[in-house]
């Protein structure tokens, strides 16, 4: 058994669709969320830029105590899942891929074309390729970088025909040319655009790892006994720059969850 809370990163608003999933399926588990609205978006900078942003948050949870540290983020997770769980060997770090890469190997069939939509990093990375191949060497799995959806979802462009759009610019060919019937939201910022995409293209099998990394996280608190014995307390969210977006986001599934939270700015770089 252990209170300490949870930490989870991501470059922006993204990491909050794995949060609104733990509230619902953890409520016990206290929560210490930053997002690095100040220097979002990651999905198209240098590995170095990236790893270099990732361990200064890690660093940062750590020092405020967290048992485990989730990578809310598929960019961060494709590029220094290992970097992070080589510095800190004391304490669990997940990503985000694993657990829907393992979905998919697990339960798609090999005559069902399978789509991941990510960030440029992400898709160059390969990782939700290499990842399910490990699994299921037979399935066939396309993918396509859609870089223009988080600058629009950070800005809270959602429910507007710019974001069916874009969307649309990115998926239609894409979609009919690979006949795709499963599609992966490899970015965490995408379940936010989910509904959209439903509306679009009503017959698609959406696959949301924000919802499968929790039943990862669920299995490693009840193996390593770090598991809250007490109802969680407050959940606190930081942001290198706390835009209205990110607090009136937080407060909607705060609300929703009935859950305490209160905001801190952070800057990374002044360490205050
Ligand atoms: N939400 C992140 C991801 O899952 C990063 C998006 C970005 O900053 O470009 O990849």
């Amino acid at each position: 058994m252990d209170n300490r809370p949870i930490g989870f990163f991501d470059s922006g608003v993204g990491g909050l669709t794995c949060i609104s999933e733990m509230f619902q399926a953890l409520p016990d588990e206290r929560i210490i969320y930053f997002g690095d609205t100040a220097r979002t978006p990651y999905g198209s900078k240098a590995a170095d830029t990236i790893r270099t942003f990732s361990l200064e948050i890690a660093d940062f949870l750590v020092k405020e105590g967290v048992k485990m540290i989730v990578i809310a983020c598929n960019t961060v997770s494709s590029i220094c899942l290992k970097d992070l769980q080589e510095r800190y060997p004391d304490i669990p770090v997940l990503g985000i891929i694993s657990p829907a890469a393992e979905k998919i190997g697990t339960s798609c069939k090999k005559e069902n074309p399978i789509g991941v939509i990510g960030t440029k990093v992400t898709i160059r990375s390969q990782a939700y390729e290499n990842q399910i191949a490990a699994l299921n060497p037979d399935l066939s799995v396309f993918s396509e970088a859609c870089p223009a959806l988080v600058p629009l979802i950070e800005e809270g462009i959602i429910e507007n025909e710019i974001m069916d759009l874009t969307i649309r610019y990115y998926l239609d060919a894409f979609l009919s040319e690979n006949k795709i019937r499963t599609l992966v939201l490899g970015c965490t910022h995408y379940p936010l655009v989910e509904p959209n995409i439903r509306k679009l293209y009503p017959e698609l099998e959406i696959v949301n790892p924000s919802k499968e990394i929790v039943r990862s996280i669920a299995r490693e608190l009840e193996e390593r006994d770090l598991k809250a014995q007490t109802p969680a307390g407050e959940n606190t969210f930081y942001a290198s720059d706390l835009s209205e977006n990110f607090v009136n986001m937080i407060n909607r599934i705060a609300e929703l969850s009935r859950t305490q939270v209160t905001f801190r700015n952070f800057n990374l770089e002044q360490g205050k």
